[in-house]
């Protein structure tokens, strides 16, 4: 609720006051439909404060529920299901409020019945009406807007990429925030609720996860995102030399202690680890791409190249020092080469072995680059 008023501001209050009017005009309608066909004295006067109950009961469900969470942005089904809920939950409460004050024999069931009824009906069509009203005021000036997930460690060189590319960031969430309030001048998010709060009133169009591998993407974000029908792109960089941190000792018979934990020094969470040992100098392996697996490699003893194709140019990167990683996102054509015999390649990897994930045919892996990237 908080998160929706910080970002909704006048939006979330307007669907509050159409909500008020459907409960008042629902009644209004109730009571006059019944009158007209039952012959009942009950009159207008006598209905009045079950509708000031029906408005302070329709308030706290509104709050106490969050029934108005995302509500300019859902899809018609979860908001016929939402109205409902928030009908039926009404309801209850009115029910429950009459029976224990013992005052529901004052008033006409068959009249709340109805009431509810329409309440049902109109606030369902006013809030289709209204949503389409404002989508069109609002729409047009948010057609790059996105929000920008990342970690700290990428934030900077994530807000300079989508700069780039024209995107109007328009608030970073950090899976590592510590609190941060911005960042180069964009607000950054309080947590996953503030965040799916920014989709869904702030209207940004799209979500950019930079540098995260899919496994990343927290489930709530993910199932809001396919409420709100907002698509997730995953934009990454496809390689980078990290440093992995080291503790030395002033004694340097203790020699050094390198460490990597996983989802917070590298992006993905670590599924797999193998490393190659009793090696040869001159020795080539790999010649192949991953679809899926994402990847840090060290070489922790020796000196070993290691060769990256994107499919349109080669680059070499040299692992020489424990304290250098390199991360690889998938798509990237790799061949190691080992340097000095003895060398050793210590692999993280993000998923399972799998052969099916593996491409190993050059031809084969230049065809899914160019597949996937008609998919983007
Ligand atoms: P391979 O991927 O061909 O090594 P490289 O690309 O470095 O030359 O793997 C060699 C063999 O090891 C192959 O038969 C598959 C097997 N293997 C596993 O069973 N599990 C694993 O996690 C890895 C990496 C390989």
């Amino acid at each position: 609720m908080k998160n929706e008023l910080r970002h909704g501001r006048l939006k979330y209050i307007s669907f509050l006051i159409i909500d008020l009017v459907c409960v008042v005009v629902a009644n209004v309608l109730a009571v006059s439909l019944y009158l007209s066909f039952a012959d009942v004295k009950y009159s207008m006067g006598e209905h009045i404060p079950v509708i000031y109950l029906m408005l302070g009961v329709d308030i706290a469900v509104t709050i106490g529920f969050n029934t108005l969470s995302r509500v300019l942005r859902r899809r018609k089904r979860i908001e016929i299901f939402q109205t409902l809920k928030h009908v039926v939950i009404s309801f209850v409460l009115l029910a429950m409020i009459l029976f224990t004050t013992k005052s529901g024999a004052d008033y006409s069931r068959v009249i709340i019945f109805l009431a509810y009824g329409l309440e049902f009906l109109l606030m369902l069509g006013c809030r289709y009406i209204w949503k389409k009203i404002l989508m069109k005021l609002y729409w047009k000036n948010n057609s790059d807007s996105a929000l920008l997930m990342t970690t700290e460690s990428f934030a900077e060189e994530a807000l300079e990429t989508s700069r780039k590319s024209g995107v109007d960031v328009k608030s970073i969430f950090l899976l590592d925030s510590k609190g941060q309030k911005s960042l180069g001048g964009v607000p950054v998010c309080d947590g996953i609720e503030d965040a799916i709060a920014v989709l869904g009133w702030d209207l940004a169009k799209d979500v950019y996860i930079y540098g995260l591998d899919h496994q990343m993407v927290p489930d709530a974000l993910a199932k809001a995102c396919k409420e709100m029908k907002v698509k997730i792109d995953l934009v990454d960089f496809k390689y980078k030399i990290i440093d992995v941190k080291t503790v030395k000792n002033d004694d340097s018979r203790y020699g050094s202690l390198s460490f990597i934990e996983g989802k917070r020094d590298i992006p993905f969470p670590i599924r797999r680890v193998y490393w190659i040992t009793e090696t040869e100098a001159d020795l080539h392996r790999g010649h192949h791409a991953h679809k899926l697996n994402c990847q840090l490699l060290f070489c922790p003893h020796g000196k070993i190249d290691i060769i990256l194709d994107d499919g349109e140019k080669k680059e070499t990167i040299c692992l020489d020092e424990p304290g250098k990683g390199l991360l690889l996102m998938p798509g990237l054509w790799r061949e190691m080469i080992w340097k000095e015999s003895g060398s050793v390649l210590c692999v993280l990897a993000s998923e399972y072995y799998d052969p099916d994930e593996y491409i190993r045919n050059y031809d084969g892996f230049i065809a899914y680059n160019s597949e996937d990237g008609k998919k983007n």
